[in-house]
């Protein structure tokens, strides 16, 4: 029997909807933070699989989320190839930046099966433990979001560094855009023999771009991933998130060939339903700022996804990652009302 999560990405019109949370495993949960803090530090955390494995299930055990979403993040790729990677307490990720040949030189994608086999063991972990009313999502993060990091060396307001150097050098930029492509196939493969239902690449810096570097570095890597998975995995869906993509979802949707679009908050789901036909599913996308404030104000946010996409297949989830300061009872409550709907 299939889940009701995997029903919809089959192009099923399920409901109630199947529910998720992007960051459900994080700093909401009190018993995140007991675990994480007996851990020296969040990349270890993402290669300990006994401790990544529990991380995964524990917002499953709480809310019985129809999801669960491998405990990693997307800068682990470019961990496993090589570049330096920490996360300094309060700043986020920090990367040695990649800026030309010689540091596109030093990354070593052959290195990337090795390093990834703890990850992939969580994988495994995770799958033995849900049953089978749960699908597990993979993920990676898409090309162009990893590149950003992996040029700017950490987070960015204005990506100033990465875009000049697409710009400044395009032939050295394609060779790196290629190259995570081509990890990026390889690490979301192996985590869907290692058990993944369904995988779900993250492009949270897509809305940064012209609409001709949209299409040449968020269309085209995502095409090329989707249709390298289509063909050794038929079965195994592909959720893509371009976060901020505004008017290009529509063309994203159907370009890249992928069975569902994560939608961001700042799109309306009534013109959402509009653009993108219901060949594919929509995943989204209430404010998570909804869910801390509760009460009405997050009903009413859910009430209008409801009523936007009922009678199409569609996956109901936050516009972006849940924020540490939300209360637990909040979630709990939004779960609820979704079972009721
Ligand atoms: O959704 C989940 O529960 C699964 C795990 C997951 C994490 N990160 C765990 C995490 C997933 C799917 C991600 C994706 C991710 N990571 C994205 C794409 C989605 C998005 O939010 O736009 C991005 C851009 C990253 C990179 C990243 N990781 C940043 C910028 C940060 C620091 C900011 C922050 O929120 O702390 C992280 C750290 C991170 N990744 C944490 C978690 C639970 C917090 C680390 C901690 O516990 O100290």
């Amino acid at each position: 029997m299939k889940s009701p999560l995997m029903r919809v990405l089959d192009g099923e019109a399920v409901w109630p909807p199947p529910v998720w949370l992007m960051r459900q495993a994080g700093r909401y949960l009190p018993e995140y933070k007991a675990l994480r803090a007996s851990t020296a530090g969040f990349v270890d955390l993402c290669l300990t699989p006994t401790k990544a494995a529990e991380v995964t299930l524990q917002p499953i055990r709480r809310f019985g989320f129809d999801a669960a979403i491998l405990f990693s993040d997307i800068l682990m790729l470019p961990y496993a190839l090589g570049q330096g990677l920490s996360f300094v307490e309060g700043e986020g990720p920090m990367l040695p930046p990649i800026r030309d040949a010689a540091g596109l030189a030093a990354l070593d994608p052959a290195q990337v099966e090795a390093r990834i086999a703890p990850i992939l063991e969580t994988v495994g972990r995770v799958r033995a433990a849900l049953g089978p009313e749960t699908a597990l999502i993979g993920f990676a993060g898409s090309p162009w979001t990893v590149v950003s990091y992996m040029v700017e060396g950490q987070g960015s307001r204005d990506f100033a560094e990465v875009r000049g150097l697409a710009y400044r050098d395009p032939a050295l930029f394609a060779e790196l855009v290629s190259m995570v492509t081509q990890s990026t196939i390889t690490y979301l493969a192996a985590q869907i023999e290692a058990g993944a239902d369904a995988v779900m690449l993250f492009d949270s810096w897509a809305g940064v771009l012209p609409p001709t570097q949209f299409r040449r570095y968020v269309i085209e890597p995502t095409r090329v991933i989707a249709a390298a998975l289509r063909e050794r995995f038929p079965a195994v869906p592909v959720i893509g998130f371009a976060r901020l993509a505004g008017a290009m979802l529509a063309e994203y949707a159907a370009a890249t060939g992928v069975q569902a679009v994560g939608v961001d908050t700042s799109a309306d789901p009534v013109q959402v339903a509009r653009m993108v036909p219901s060949t594919t599913a929509l995943q989204g996308n209430i404010d998570p700022l909804s869910v801390v404030a509760g009460g009405a104000a997050m009903a009413g946010e859910a009430q209008s996804v409801l009523d936007a996409w009922r009678g199409r297949p569609f996956i109901f989830n936050l516009g972006h990652g849940i924020v540490p300061h939300t209360p637990p009872e909040h979630v709990g409550a939004l779960v609820r009302m979704l079972r009721d709907a």
